[in-house]
């Protein structure tokens, strides 16, 4: 192929490129951020404060409700009652698995066993903890 036409093409090919995009530049910015979006919670991608809520949460409870929220963390055989399972049905819980309810347990704990208070942790590390282990009972 000589050198002319393989130029031809490509500058053929980068302006209907151009007029593609160009066309509806706006529409297709504000569509990406919403795509963008979707595909994250559709790809399980935590977002930031899942995130941190995560590793709050495999330092601090993983011990009693397992890595995955199961109710199977190394302590849990020891303990009665048990560790909550995050997978349990909402009418096993006694707070309730919805943000409010965690956060309620969190800043109260539950009496009569060892899910004690973890106010001092402070409202934003409850907050992501809450929310991830919503996450986890979800999911
Ligand atoms: C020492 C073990 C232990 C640790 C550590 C622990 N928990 Fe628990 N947790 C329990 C036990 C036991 C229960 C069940 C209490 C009951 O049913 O009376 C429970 C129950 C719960 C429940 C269910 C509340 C409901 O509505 O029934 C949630 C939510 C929870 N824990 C979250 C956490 C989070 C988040 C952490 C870390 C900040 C944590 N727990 C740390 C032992 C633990």
């Amino acid at each position: 192929m000589n050198t002319k036409i393989n130029l031809s093409i490509f500058i053929l090919v980068g302006s209907l490129f151009f007029v593609a995009c160009g066309g509806d530049a706006e529409k297709s910015a504000s569509g990406a951020g919403s795509e963008a979006k979707t595909e994250s919670k559709e790809s399980g991608a935590l977002d930031a404060d899942l995130q941190a809520g995560k590793e709050s949460f495999e330092m601090t409870c993983a011990s009693c409700h397992g890595e995955k929220g199961a109710g199977d963390g190394a302590a849990a055989s020891a303990l009665n009652p048990k560790p909550r399972n995050f997978k349990a049905p909402a009418n096993e819980w006694k707070n309730g698995p919805s943000l409010a309810g965690v956060t309620k347990t969190l800043n109260e704990g539950i009496k009569g066993g060892s899910m004690v208070a973890y106010k001092h942790l402070g409202d934003e590390t409850i907050a992501q903890i809450a929310k991830y282990v919503v996450h986890l009972h979800e999911n």
